[in-house]
């Protein structure tokens, strides 16, 4: 099980024990879908598109998602490059079980968001870690990339803003990342779920740069940038064999992502796109609020996150009194102090909490409290 699902549901035992909890765990977004998007799956039903569709999506929300994609980063995919699916989590699923065989290895930055690790050692993959520093923002370069490719890498990953750090690849070192596995001849896969979701840069897509088309699989999703995380509507968009081969697979597990889905997807891609503004300037408030409470625990230190919901404290300084890890400290603090955070053990890390700032400032304020207690206590 992952390690975030194993953090939510010792969290959800306490509650229904009637204790307090305070949950920084969920990656997801606490604003509701946009209404029109709601609206559009209501006439989706109301109209009996309810049949299946096909498996990789219907032409309508294949054309949306490239027309999205073209709209914010300028790249031109033709709907026989595009696969929708139920969600994110399935396009990669799919990229890896397609592209990665026994003996392969897959280039994996840490801190990594779990699931890339599973997937390609479900695959019989070998993830080969590439750490990045704390003390650099934990930035990925392309000389790191460079130095750690071998004869087997066929895939190389990228995930920028990143979930667990927030970190953000600026776009020329972007571009060099991709000159440098594409002239090696594997693949880039940029995971470009939390694209919109950008303090600092403008949103950026290697994909648009010239040439990179055949180099690259971007991996989509509606939920954090739409807050339809339980919608389930992701995509991917790759050189058209692989796409081929991703419905084939696609088309023999879950078939299509689910009609009403496509529909409600297709509204919130060629709709009105001000809510995505008005959660992300929410967001950046957050941002700004829980790293300056977590910098105001002494102890405490922080990278600023670029992108993303997440902020990822270091919180080594309070190890040897009585837990001496990230999990460890985790479950003290659930324990002890009613604050649910993910252990970075979970995202290839020793040393941190990854914090979750999709919640209210109210939530995140008495968290912090919390853990502004919690901490004080547990000097050595
Ligand atoms: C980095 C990253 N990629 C992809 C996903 C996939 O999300 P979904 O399957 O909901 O589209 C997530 C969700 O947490 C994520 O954090």
């Amino acid at each position: 099980m992952s390690s975030t699902l194993a953090v939510m549901m010792e969290a959800e035992k306490l509650r229904a024990e009637g204790a307090s909890i305070v949950d920084f765990g969920a990656g997801e977004p606490d604003f509701p879908t946009p209404e029109n998007v709601k609206e559009a799956a209501i006439r989706a039903i109301r109209d009996d598109f309810s049949k299946y569709t096909a498996a990789g999506g219907t032409l309508e929300v294949r054309k949306a998602i490239a027309a999205r994609h073209a709209a914010d980063f300028g790249t031109s995919y033709a709907p026989n490059e595009v696969i929708a699916t139920a969600g994110g989590k399935q396009a990669i699923f799919n990229l890896i079980s397609c592209l990665i065989n026994a003996g392969d290895e897959v280039l994996l930055p840490v801190p990594y968001w779990v699931t890339f690790r599973d997937v390609i050692n479900y695959a019989g993959g070998q993830a080969n870690l590439l750490e990045t520093r704390e003390e650099e923002d934990f930035a990925l370069t392309a000389e790191m990339v460079k130095e750690a490719l071998t004869p087997r890498t066929r895939l190389v990953i990228v995930n920028s803003p990143s979930n667990p750090s927030g970190a953000v690849i600026s776009a020329p070192e972007f571009g060099r990342i991709l000159e440098v596995t594409a002239s090696h001849g594997a693949l880039l896969l940029t995971d470009e779920c939390y694209c919109q979701l950008l303090y600092e840069d403008k949103p950026f897509s290697v994909a648009a740069l010239e040439g990179a088309k055949e180099h690259v699989v971007v991996a989509g999703s509606l939920s954090k940038t739409y807050a339809m995380t339980g919608w389930r509507l992701g995509f991917a968009l790759a050189p058209a064999p692989l796409v081929s081969a991703m419905v084939k697979l696609q088309s023999h597990s879950t078939s299509n992502p689910s009609s009403i889905a496509q529909k409600a997807a297709v509204e919130a891609l060629t709709g009105p796109q001000d809510s995505v503004q008005k959660m992300l300037a929410e967001y950046r408030r957050r941002r700004d609020f829980v790293v300056e409470g977590l910098r105001a625990i002494p102890g405490v230190r922080c990278t600023n996150p670029q992108g993303a919901f997440y902020a990822y404290p270091n919180v080594s300084a309070f190890f040897g009194n009585g837990a001496g890890s990230a999990n460890e400290l985790a479950k003290k603090l659930l324990r002890e102090a009613g604050v649910a955070v993910v252990p970075g053990e979970a995202f290839g890390t020793e040393e941190h909490f990854r914090i979750s700032y999709a919640t209210s400032l109210e939530t995140l304020g008495e968290g912090l409290r919390r853990m502004k207690r919690f901490f004080s206590e547990q000097k050595p």
